[in-house]
């Protein structure tokens, strides 16, 4: 069967049929694949029944994987290899309202691209869906080459040759999670130039929830500059929301996209969604570990 791509939307966004996951893609598949992500940044395959090692066989066909770096925050109930985004313990049940790894994720419901705040540099995260809640749970898309775009020439002007301050502390700080200092010594903040070119040419914004400070601006100023475009990067025509289907693989390019996590009833129903993310360059390793 030969993959077809639908896009979602004007702006961005693809939907993929006839991807068979549960064996390794050819050559020609890969095209079809990078080509749809380069152009829409964010597609989803659908009927992707998978399992972890599916998951990281597919992922490695585009880019050596981003290891999850090692917190303390959760016991390890998936795929080393695999980042998990559920509400389930290790024994996959409902975890209780105040584990760590809760309050945690709660950081991901503010816009983000995953990884700005490592030192490798990252491309694509890969999301598949093994349960989803029955209402709930959306994931947000900004397509960021758009916002680009339609920026006022001042704005344009303040962030062209800007560099942000990129620190995952930042996001969990947002999220009301409590960041001790053997934490933050774990993952040390980075710069990022806020400009940046996408994969299909176009210039993009690199901002998100995990930049927090930009560079010779007082904290006051980068941060109501920051604020003042994600603001701006949250108008619905930049935006696109995923619905989640059974089997859903999303695939979305953190370098022009933001990305974030809707709540839902997490006392109630269960949400496994095991991420892979890919780095520019080999080999497979955490950022922690580099
Ligand atoms: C992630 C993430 C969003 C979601 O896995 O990086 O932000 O809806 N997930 O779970
Ligand atoms: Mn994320």
């Amino acid at each position: 069967m030969t993959l077809s791509v639908h896009p979602l939307g004007p702006v961005f966004g693809a939907e993929i049929f006839g991807a068979d996951l549960t064996r390794a893609q050819t050559a020609d598949e890969v095209a079809v694949i990078k080509a749809a992500m380069d152009r829409y940044a964010v597609a989803v395959i659908r009927d992707a029944d998978i399992t972890d090692a599916d998951q990281i066989r597919f992922s490695r066909q585009f880019g050596a994987l981003e290891l999850p770096p090692v917190l303390g925050v959760g016991a390890q109930r998936i795929a080393r290899e695999l980042y998990d985004v559920s509400n389930l313990t290790i024994d996959g049940e409902i975890s209780p309202a105040d584990v760590t790894k809760r309050k945690f994720g709660k950081g991901d419901q503010f816009f983000h691209m995953d990884s700005s705040f490592n030192t490798l540099p990252t491309t694509w995260s890969l999301l598949s869906a093994r349960i989803i809640p029955p209402v709930g749970g959306d994931t947000e898309f900004i397509d960021l080459r758009a916002v680009y775009a339609a920026l006022d020439a001042e704005t344009r002007d303040a962030i062209q040759d800007a560099t942000a301050i990129h620190s995952i502390w930042f996001s969990r700080r947002l999220g009301g999670y409590e960041v001790s200092p053997e934490m933050e010594a774990k993952l040390p903040a980075v710069e990022q130039k806020m400009v940046q070119i996408a994969p299909d040419g176009r210039p993009t914004v690199v901002a998100g929830a995990h930049a927090g400070a930009i560079v010779g601006k007082s904290e006051e100023e980068g941060q109501a500059l920051l604020r003042r475009l994600i603001a701006f990067s949250k108008e619905a025509r930049f935006r696109l929301v995923h619905n989640w289907k059974p089997h859903d693989l999303l695939i979305w390019d953190n370098r022009c996209t933001l990305h974030r996590a809707t709540p839902f009833d997490d006392m109630a129903y269960k949400r496994d969604m095991r991420r892979t993310t890919l780095l520019e360059t080999g080999p497979d390793r955490s950022a922690q570990a580099a």
